[in-house]
């Protein structure tokens, strides 16, 4: 039997204004995405903000339904935004933010395993990896170089047998 570890490293800042300029910019644009989260059932608002390669970026929120599995999460729709729209783009980073009237939010909120496989897709299908800060509003903020450190044991396609 072997036990074996995985060292993931990933930054923190205590506040917004130790971030670069640009990560600043993508974090408060995800804190004005929380404006047009559709979450009447959760009443916990995602924003999401993604940085192109063109210095464009795109926001997302999270879109709930009455039928609570046909909703989706921020960061998908942002993703598939910029995949069905911009299918050439280079993904930079994204911005991650939450955002509740129930509780205070002390923590980073980070991805769930559905967002975080799609976000390895689009970052395997560009060969450059995907910066992804998660915005804690009344927190600090998590820094990850790179989806393989949050998700270590992502599917890939090679185990499709293609
Ligand atoms: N949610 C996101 O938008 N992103 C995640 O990574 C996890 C959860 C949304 C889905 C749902 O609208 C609400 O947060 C509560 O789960």
């Amino acid at each position: 039997m072997n036990t074996l570890n995985f060292n993931i490293s990933y930054e923190t800042y205590a506040d917004i204004d130790e971030l670069s300029e640009t990560d600043q910019m993508l974090c408060n644009k995800a804190k004005a995405a929380l404006a047009s989260s559709h979450s009447p059932y959760s009443k916990f608002k995602v924003g999401t903000a993604i940085l192109l390669g063109d210095g464009q970026v795109v926001l997302g929120s999270n879109q709930e339904n009455v039928a609570y599995p046909s909703g989706l999460c921020a960061e998908r729709v942002a993703l598939f935004t910029i995949g069905a729209n911009y299918p050439d783009a280079v993904i930079q980073s994204m911005a991650i933010t939450a955002q509740t009237e129930n509780f205070k939010i002390e923590n980073p909120v980070t991805s769930c395993g559905a967002c975080l496989q799609v976000m390895a897709e689009y970052e395997k299908r560009q060969n450059q990896p995907i910066d992804v800060l998660f915005y804690c509003i009344d927190g600090q903020i998590m820094k990850v170089k790179g989806i393989k450190s949050l998700l270590p044991f992502v599917f890939v396609e090679d185990r499709l047998g293609g």
